[in-house]
């Protein structure tokens, strides 16, 4: 993986009004919204990287097409994994293994619903590319894929929108671009494409590679005012855990005058940035 504490980052879904915990809900709607719409009978979904399951698992507790899911949830971390495996749900099997690899998938897709979460915001913009472009592989005729993106500038999310429609998806819904996440929902109404076997679609990276972007002179300067804008404005709000969580002070990033510790107010912007996934 990148380093992360993958398990540490799921805490922040049980800080009330949290982006995170926003996040979450608008995805359960989202999934809650997709199983009532399914035909009866069977209903294949798929997550990759899966976490600990949270956004599918918590919905399928008390939904009634529960009962007719079969749910492959793939997740690198055992830690994880095993929080998702103890939610003891029939139809639910996580893997424990590596989602990037389409061998992963062998047998259990083409799937009717097609978890992306989490995962855009921590690879590169190829790799999102790479893995739109492969999602055919992954949804049955009609089926639907919800996925997310964080919306920090710059916002990826209508490009995000527009590799899905050239894939051969149409779009269902989006979230609201005034919000501080990004959730979208496609439908697959393109050819359908047999699953290939030994690819490579994504890698997460550390830090979101971002650390460099921040750049030199004026501009490079006028960029760490901007992300010491949005950390104070962090630190005051709900994101104090995200930021706390790299080990820096809020308040030497609020007094932040951009001289001394740059390279760890960048380091702060760039994790709060990774944390919104
Ligand atoms: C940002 S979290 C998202 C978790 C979940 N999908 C959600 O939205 O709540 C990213 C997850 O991907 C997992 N992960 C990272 N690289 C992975 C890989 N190559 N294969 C499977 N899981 C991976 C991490 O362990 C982590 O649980």
């Amino acid at each position: 993986m990148n380093g992360k504490d993958w398990q540490d980052w799921h805490r922040s879904y049980d800080v009330p009004g949290s982006t995170l915990a926003r996040r979450l809900s608008a995805v359960q709607d989202r999934i809650r919204i997709a199983l009532d719409s399914f035909a009866p009978g069977p209903v294949r979904v798929v997550s990759m990287c899966a976490g600990e399951g949270r956004d599918l698992l918590e919905v399928l507790a008390s939904h009634p097409r529960s009962v007719d899911v079969d749910a492959w949830l793939v997740e690198l971390d055992p830690g994880n994994a095993a929080r998702a495996s103890a939610s003891g749900l029939p139809g639910v099997s996580v893997f424990v293994g590596d989602a990037a690899r389409t061998d992963n998938y062998v047998g259990h897709v083409p799937a009717d619903l097609v978890l992306m979460c989490g995962v855009f915001g921590n690879v590169t913009d190829a790799d999102i590319h790479a893995t739109v472009t492969a999602a055919p592989q992954f949804c049955a005729p009609g089926g639907l894929v919800v996925w997310t993106r964080h919306r920090r500038p710059p916002d990826l999310v209508p490009q995000v929108c527009q590799w899905y429609e050239e894939a051969g998806f149409e779009l269902v819904w989006v979230s609201d671009p005034s919000l501080d996440f990004g959730v979208g929902v496609h439908r697959f109404v393109g050819t359908p494409a047999p699953l290939v076997p030994g690819v490579r679609l994504f890698t997460f990276v550390g830090r979101c590679g971002r650390r460099d972007d921040v750049g030199a002179g004026q501009r490079g300067a006028d960029r760490l005012r901007a992300a010491e804008r949005d950390v104070a404005g962090r630190v005051a709000g709900e994101d104090r855990q995200a930021v706390l969580r790299v080990g820096a002070q809020p308040g030497e990033v609020l007094g932040g005058d951009c001289t001394g510790g740059l390279g760890e107010l960048v380091a702060v912007v760039v994790d709060v940035v990774c944390d919104h996934a």
